[in-house]
């Protein structure tokens, strides 16, 4: 439950930020669930306490925030921190699920082993299975209303000299940009952006999509930009034949000449124009990025579907933000902004919902020496990893539940839980895809009580009761009251926490290690590691591999050592906040980096720090982490 609700500073008047009301030419652009969009924002962003996880190096004000856009702004909000630059890459509606390549990494024993051997190892056998990151699945409707609240909460924390770049593409692009002039006026509407790439498909009936575009608009009037210059490949042949490229002929016009144009050279003498041969190599930079996407074996590359190259932030950060200044971003991904940011010496607040963003910008930005906190948002829910796969976990998790719906029965619910003394009894699970979908409130309870309930008639058979999951409630009491006082059917409403089926579930992984000390030295030797959450992943990946005619079965060693990506000595605290004073990664080739610098060593299955440690983390391929005490 939220702590409370924080006002936006303006509620959008007539005719400006709210759908329901552009006119434009007597068409009237509204979307479904309008009203409820609407009374969101009228009440305000939500505003949930915030935890801290981890400290990396210095204090500093750099933040990484695990939680939704919308939790993110209402924290920067209360604390009155204003964001100089926005940059967001968010869910493009584009109908993908994108999916987490998760390698089994190389046993630290046989590793040993095999170099002992001399023998070579073969890194291009790379094991690996899937897991589901984020969906990008949504309707129209659904993703406008979100995008609109995000917008809005962003709006809120930026500085009155920021600027905001919103990266899309042609899923739904257009209909953001109209989104966007009314949240930030189109008179604030500066550039559009077209980031051109190559990439294309061997054969295909329609013309290659290769460009995404990126809005952006300032908060007010003035803002922040810095010219930069490109030389473009048309350009650099020109130089290299010989062409000198000068400015000056006029105001600030470009002009590209010839040596062998006496002409221009005489215009040149007559001291008449002002040439500057060092600063004017390039033009100045257009609208049209040409940017190639990361290939696959470059060093900035993050198995992180979505990736967006660093070349491309360098452009919107230098353009729109000085040293010093606070850029953020919302739908942080791999935390392609906050390095960037960090590399040219701006301040980062990176957010993103996926546990996979938060650990995945942690190692990226440990290496690139950065100093930031981590913050987690207490938003009652404790997500499996994140939303999606705690979606698709919920369906096995839920006794008794059968996705596959009786007809009669419509997509409202989640499923059907058969029980002799009740039947068939519809269950309701909000979507925590949805952000806007995630508390139980009045609004979201009528639907239930007023509408959904009285769907029944079609149904083969009667329904005496549904079942009501809730992650968030804004008051049980009030929730209970309103049910009993307007529920006119004859059908029961029992309300469940869902926090509790996903408590129940959740097995840590279990580790065994042996302790070594001489008194200026200590080292953690891992003898085995077992994750019950992985086990069944392997088995899943196995069991489908089975029915295919290559199959690639996953075997795991005894001591399950291939299951480790990392490793943390915490020798600061004994608890709370962490610090880590020594740590390992794991590459997916078996290789090690200490303390964010890679090596090409092979991990020899132990830790050790010079401090005595008081805490052990160590996180799974999947992502999962656990804390052991240790007792030297
Ligand atoms: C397109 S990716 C961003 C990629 C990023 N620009 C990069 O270069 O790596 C979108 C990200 O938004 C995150 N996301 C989705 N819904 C979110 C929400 N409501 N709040 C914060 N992050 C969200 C996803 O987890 C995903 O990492």
């Amino acid at each position: 439950m939220p702590i409370r609700y924080i006002p936006y500073d303006k509620v959008p008047v007539k005719g400006q930020a709210i759908l329901n009301n552009i006119t434009r030419s007597q068409r009237l652009l509204s979307y479904k669930d309008n009203n409820k969009v609407h009374e969101r924002i009228l009440r305000g962003i939500p505003y949930y306490e915030l935890n801290e996880l981890e400290q990396v190096g210095k204090e500093s004000e750099n933040l990484v925030i695990r939680g939704e856009c919308l939790s993110a702004c209402a924290y920067l909000k209360e604390k009155n921190i204003k964001i100089d630059l926005v940059y967001i890459d968010p869910p493009f509606a584009s109908g993908a699920d994108y999916a987490k390549k998760v390698y089994i990494r190389k046993n630290p024993k046989l590793a040993q082993k095999i170099k002992k051997a001399e023998e070579k190892m073969e890194m291009d056998e790379l094991v690996a299975f899937e897991e589901k990151m984020y969906g990008d699945i949504w309707s129209k409707e659904d993703y406008l209303n979100w995008m609109y609240e995000n917008l809005m909460a962003i709006k809120e924390v930026m500085s009155d000299t920021a600027s905001i770049y919103v990266h899309l593409d042609w899923h739904i692009g257009h209909y953001v940009k109209i989104l966007m002039d009314e949240v930030f006026g189109e008179e604030n509407f500066t550039e559009e952006i077209i980031w051109h790439y190559e990439k294309w498909t061997s054969s295909s009936n329609s013309l290659q999509k290769n460009h995404d575009v990126i809005y952006m608009y300032k908060k007010n009037e003035k803002n922040i930009f810095n010219e930069q210059k490109e030389i473009t490949k048309n350009l650099k042949d020109k130089y290299e034949k010989g062409y000198l490229i000068g400015g000056g002929f006029g105001s600030n016009g470009l002009v590209v000449y010839d040596k062998s144009k006496p002409k221009v050279i005489e215009l040149i003498n007559s001291g008449k124009y002002q040439v500057h041969y060092a600063e004017s190599k390039g033009k100045p930079l257009s609208d049209v990025w040409q940017i190639p996407f990361i290939n696959p074996v470059a060093t900035e590359r993050l198995d992180y579907a979505t990736q967006k190259p660093e070349a491309l932030l360098e452009r919107i950060i230098k353009a729109s933000s000085n040293e010093g200044m606070i850029v953020a971003d919302f739908f942080g991904g791999s935390g392609v902004t906050a390095k960037v940011a960090n590399d040219l010496d701006r301040r980062f607040i990176h957010c993103d919902i996926g546990i996979n963003s938060i650990q995945t910008v942690r190692d990226r930005l440990v290496e690139a020496k950065a100093d930031f906190k981590i913050l987690e948002v207490q938003d009652g829910l404790n997500l499996f990893r994140n939303p999606i796969q705690t979606m698709d976990k919920l369906a096995s998790l839920i006794d008794g539940l059968n996705t596959q719906k009786p007809e009669g029965i419509n997509s409202f619910w989640f499923g059907t839980i058969v029980n002799s003394k009740y039947g068939t009894m519809p269950v309701f699970v909000p979507d925590l895809r949805d952000s806007t979908k995630k508390v139980l409130d009045i609004v979201a309870i009528n639907e239930i009580v007023n509408k959904e309930i009285y769907n029944f008639d079609n149904f083969n058979g009667e329904v005496k009761k549904v079942i009501v999951y809730f992650v968030d409630i804004v008051d049980l009491a009030e929730i209970k009251k309103f049910i009993k006082e307007n529920n006119q059917t004859l059908i029961e409403i029992e309300l469940r926490d869902l926090k509790q089926v996903l408590d129940f579930v959740i097995v840590d992984d279990k580790v065994e290690f042996n302790l070594k000390e001489d008194g200026l030295f200590y080292e953690v030797e891992i003898n085995s590691f077992y994750s019950d959450r992985l086990k069944q992943k392997i088995g899943e990946y196995n069991s489908k591999q089975a029915l295919k005619s290559n199959a690639n079965h996953i075997s795991i060693s005894e001591d399950g050592l291939e299951l480790i990506e990392y490793l943390s000595l915490d020798c600061t605290n004994e608890s709370g906040v962490w610090q880590s004073d020594s740590e390992i990664k794991i590459d997916k080739n078996g290789f090690v980096s200490i303390n964010g610098t890679k090596t090409k060593e092979f991990w020899n299955a132990k830790i050790s720090s010079n401090t005595k440690p008081k805490r052990l983390k160590i996180r799974n391929i999947a992502g999962d982490e656990i804390v052991q005490n240790l007792l030297f």
